[in-house]
């Protein structure tokens, strides 16, 4: 920049950095607008009198990212990272902007930005940044929630997700809802207590990596330990909404007190100080250590092991694949969920979760680290790429074949949740690979030598170089 231009940029800066002056409100009042709104009528068409403004709409130079000029194979992904003006190019299809953008979310979002040749026609958004949420904020910052559902991704019929923080001490009002509830926590620890219609307890501590699910109308509690907590909820229901939850403050302040005495058998004064309006997240007296302590249990004794409401999934060992690792939670080993099945991958940089698609339910899935890429195939000859990073939700409607490549330089930790008893899918490779020979190879027209690699087991993550893209 020229000296004189960077003297007149600072003072720019600094008088706008300065104290606002004060905005006389008299002024506003008085205010009255001082012209047309609207031009004549004579702009209209052409008119030699008119002065014509003319620009340059080429920038200078073009910065192409690593493999973005290959006309073939065309499908790479594209690290925009270090380039400063990145533009919607692939090979020789695409152009340069010339106008207004948001390159920080362009950058995110490559395969979005320049697609790979293979994508085609017109496929649902599959992408929800939890950073694009509203947050509902919690009293006293106790914490916080943000949620995932049809209203911000349409394509999310079947189950939906919310984000929620809760400070040491802190409580989930004592609630239920008519989705059933499976959680996966992602930091520090909580206690969480419910009971069944039968009156049989249940209360357990879970930290990082554990599970619970409460099905639907069960009545629990959550409450932060000393540390605080932080965790995932999938509701298996794309419409729920944080907001339509049943709440014991509203279950109290909605009904007469007079019915309140009579139904507690209580002094109306009993109620005098009851919350009139649902308490959602507030702060609370840091739990005793001690569980046992808390353990409140009736005549119909505590839940049945085989009912529980928890699973201490982080101390289940996960099975090692060559690209990444693997372990399923479903109704199988934790009976209580019986329609959420999961799987925890991780997925090493450059490998690949295999193309496969699920016959028995949609895909929710969520990004706890690293950079991937997803493509699936719609039908109909639709298909489409997109870019998630930790913190996003990705959404893939059943028999869409998809991969989760990782295309960073971290590994990639991802949760695919169905709404399913057992999870299951179908492996395209080994589909081809238990198809007799002759089938596949008039149909693809691959070599005998390609067919016979094919795997017969699913190979579930498949390892890969790191995409040369990245390597520079
Ligand atoms: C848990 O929270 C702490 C404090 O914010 C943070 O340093 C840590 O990275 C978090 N752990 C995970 C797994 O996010
Ligand atoms: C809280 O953090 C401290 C320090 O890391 C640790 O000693 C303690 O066990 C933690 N408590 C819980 C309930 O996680
Ligand atoms: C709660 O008490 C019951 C016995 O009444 C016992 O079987 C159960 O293990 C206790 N649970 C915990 C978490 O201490």
């Amino acid at each position: 920049m020229h000296h004189s231009l960077v003297l007149v940029f600072l003072w720019v800066v600094s008088k706008s950095f300065a104290a606002p002056a004060a905005i006389s409100l008299e002024a506003t009042k008085s205010y009255t607008l001082s012209g047309d709104l609207r031009g004549p009528t004579t702009l209209r068409g052409y008119d030699e009198s008119y002065p014509f403004p003319t620009q340059n709409t080429h920038p200078d130079k073009i910065e192409y990212a690593p493999g973005q000029k290959l006309d073939e194979p065309e499908g790479g992904f594209l690290d925009f990272n270090d380039i400063d003006n990145p533009q919607p190019l692939r090979g020789n299809r695409g152009g340069t902007i010339a106008s207004n953008r948001n390159i920080a979310l362009e950058k995110q979002h490559p395969d979005s930005f320049a697609p790979p040749i293979t994508d085609k026609g017109s496929v649902a958004q599959l992408e929800w940044p939890l950073g694009l949420s509203h947050v509902k904020l919690g009293h006293d910052k106790a914490g916080f929630s943000r949620q995932q559902n049809i209203g911000n991704l349409p394509i999310s019929k079947e189950m939906a997700g919310v984000n929620m923080r809760l400070e040491a001490g802190s409580y989930r009002e004592l609630h239920w809802h008519t989705a059933g509830e499976w959680a996966l926590m992602l930091n520090g620890s909580a206690r969480i207590a419910a009971i069944n219609s039968d009156g049989q307890t249940f209360i357990d501590d879970v930290s990082k990596g554990d599970v619970w699910f409460f099905p639907s109308g069960v009545p629990h509690s959550i409450q932060g330990l000393e540390n605080g907590t932080e965790f995932l909820l999938i509701f298996d229901d794309g419409a729920f909404s944080e907001d339509s939850t049943f709440g014991v403050a509203e279950t109290f302040s909605r009904n007469p007190k007079e019915v309140l005495a009579k139904n507690f058998q209580l002094p109306l004064a009993e109620f005098d100080d009851i919350p009139q309006e649902e308490q959602f997240i507030f702060p609370g007296k840091i739990p005793p250590k001690d569980i046992k302590e808390q353990n409140v249990t009736g005549s119909a004794g505590i839940l049945p092991n085989d009912e529980s409401y928890s699973y201490h999934w982080s101390q289940q060992k996960p099975v090692q694949c060559p690209g990444g690792t693997v372990k399923i939670l479903d109704a199988t080993t934790f009976p209580i969920a019986e329609n959420v099945a999961a799987a925890f991958l991780t997925i090493k940089p450059g490998s690949i979760r295999e193309i496969h698609w699920h016959a028995s339910s949609d895909e929710w899935n969520f990004f706890l680290s690293g950079q991937a890429r997803i493509g699936v195939y719609a039908s109909q000859g639709n298909s489409r790429t997109f870019d998630y990073q930790a913190g996003d939700v990705g959404y893939i409607p059943k028999s869409w074949t998809h991969y989760i490549e990782n295309i960073g330089t971290e590994d990639v930790v991802v949760l695919e949740v169905l709404k399913a008893g057992k999870f299951s899918d179908f492996s395209l490779g080994q589909w081809l690979a238990l198809t007799p020979a002759q089938v596949v190879k008039d149909t693809l027209h691959l070599s005998d030598n390609a067919i016979k690699g094919l795997s017969k087991t699913k190979p579930l993550i498949v390892p890969g170089p790191v995409p040369p893209a990245t390597v520079q």
